[in-house]
């Protein structure tokens, strides 16, 4: 595990204080309306705004980062909302990859305002037909000196280049649904097709439900 990285990000959640953040608009926008809620991947999840708004809205959802206080922080307010049976919390270190302990699949994948090439490149094996991948960064697009529009002093791995989303869903065979590029910031929705295009992807696969049911690639 990579210690500056957990440390680095466990002082700035740490120091965060104890309100509860709300979710990104993007992904209330993209997943309000979708039911039945089923399983979802929160990478990279931060103190889990979006993995409890999830969870508050029936789906089960597999949390993972790297810092202990975010994840600290997402049990909390799982637990504070009642859902805390239904946020399944996982420590690790996305630089190594994906961790073995989340197979999929899921039928949402989220991945806000973290950025990592390696992750993209094996996600596709994680979504079940249909799932929708809503996922956002920081961008060199609109970027300033003046710090307006995002400080042009953030380091380069953590920005996307230009059109690198919609180029992410092209290079899955995800159908965008949305995308969105400027004032230094970028995001996608897109959705898996029906039936399987992305590598990986196994047209059959079934996910459980909540209700302990099964689907199957058309259940939504
Ligand atoms: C900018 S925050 C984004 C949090 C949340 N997803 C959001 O949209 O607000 C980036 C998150 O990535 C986590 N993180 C940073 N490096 C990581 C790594 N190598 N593996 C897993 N998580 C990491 C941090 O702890 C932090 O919670």
């Amino acid at each position: 595990m990579a210690c500056e990285d957990r440390q680095r990000w466990n002082e700035r959640h740490a120091g965060a204080g104890a309100a509860r953040p709300a979710p990104r608009a993007i992904l209330v926008a993209a997943t309000e309306a979708l039911t039945p809620p089923g399983r979802a991947l929160d990478l990279a999840c931060g103190r889990g705004a979006e993995a409890v708004w999830l969870a508050e809205r029936g789906w089960q959802v597999d949390a993972v980062d790297i810092a202990d206080a975010a994840l600290g922080a997402v049990a909390r307010a799982a637990a504070a909302a009642g859902v805390r049976s239904q946020v399944r919390l996982v420590q690790a270190d996305l630089d190594d990859g994906l961790p073995a302990s989340c197979p999929g699949p899921y039928d949402l994948l989220v991945m806000g305002h973290f950025r990592s090439p390696l992750i993209e490149s094996a996600i596709g094996r994680l979504l079940r037909p249909g799932a929708l991948v809503v996922t956002s960064r920081l961008s060199v697009v609109g970027r300033d000196a003046t710090g307006a529009t995002g400080a042009l002093d953030t380091a380069p791995a953590y920005l996307a280049a230009v059109g690198e989303l919609r180029d992410l869903a092209e290079r899955l065979g995800l159908e965008v649904l949305h995308w969105e590029e400027g004032t230094g910031q970028t995001a996608l929705v897109a959705r898996v097709a029906r039936v399987a295009r992305v590598a990986g992807v196994d047209p059959t696969a079934r996910a459980t439900r909540p209700d302990g049911g099964t689907r199957t690639g058309d259940g939504r």
